[in-house]
């Protein structure tokens, strides 16, 4: 049975993959930082629930600790959104750096400690990411520090790719598309359940030959 860890899975988009990594047989180690949400009532025999903020290298510790000697999948999803500043003098650089904080340096800080669990079957690292992320595709400009965020993940998981591949291990830069969470707000065009679906699909393709790749839910190559 394939193991399976997940951040920010007590809503949205996390708490959608526990629920489909779950239906696919995985034994699924669900992180939440405070409250444990939507994980309360999944109530499933291959559930592990951990308390668990990104940002406490503490706590990151102790949850890789309870997990092992494996791991197959490590999802780094949790992630924050930023003050939506509609202007270079609005920006408030504490929000920057806490936005940074999470999207940017949390998920590496996480790989890292997974890294021995990772190792030893030959495991994959899903980032997600998202389009936002893209210099390519930043016509419309502002979302400063959470573009800034996702591009800087882009660039450290782009950076840890021949490292992790020589060690059997595949990274995948996950764009989920627009979704309808509470970040994603009411007008999203598609559903936690459509793109979790498409994710799913993703690693099932993955390979060490693919390791690095930057797609959508639906397999589309994005521009960096
Ligand atoms: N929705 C979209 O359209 C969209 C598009 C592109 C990319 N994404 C990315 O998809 C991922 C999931 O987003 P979502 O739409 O599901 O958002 P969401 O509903 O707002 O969920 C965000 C999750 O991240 C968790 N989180 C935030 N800070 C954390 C911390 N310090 N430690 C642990 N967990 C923390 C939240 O936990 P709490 O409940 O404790 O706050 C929550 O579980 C994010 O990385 C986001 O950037 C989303």
């Amino acid at each position: 049975m394939p193991t399976a860890m997940v951040t920010g899975a007590n809503r949205g988009i996390g708490l959608e993959l526990v629920r489909q990594l779950l239906d696919r047989d995985y034994t699924v180690h669900a992180t939440y930082r405070h409250d444990m949400g939507g994980l309360a009532s999944l109530n499933h025999p291959d559930l592990v629930v951990h308390q668990m903020d990104v940002r406490h290298a503490d706590e990151v510790a102790a949850t890789i600790e309870n997990i092992g000697p494996s791991l197959d999948l490590l999802v780094n999803n949790a992630g924050v959104a930023d003050g939506r500043w509609s202007s270079v003098s609005e920006i408030d650089f504490d929000v920057v750096a806490a936005v940074m904080e999470v999207n940017a340096i949390a998920p590496v800080r996480v790989t890292q400690h997974a890294l021995p669990l990772l190792a030893a079957h030959g495991g994959t690292v899903l980032m997600i990411t998202s389009l936002m992320g893209s210099i390519g595709d930043c016509a419309s400009g502002r979302s400063y520090a959470y573009r800034a965020s996702k591009t800087a993940l882009n660039m450290f998981t782009t950076a840890m790719n021949n490292e992790m591949q020589a060690q059997n291990i595949s990274l995948l830069l996950m764009h989920p598309g627009w979704v309808e969470t509470d970040m994603g707000g009411p007008n999203a065009p598609l559903s936690v359940q459509e793109s979790v679906e498409g994710i799913m699909a993703r690693v099932d393709e993955q390979t060490l030959d693919m390791s690095g790749r930057f797609v959508d839910y639906a397999g589309t190559t994005l521009p960096w």
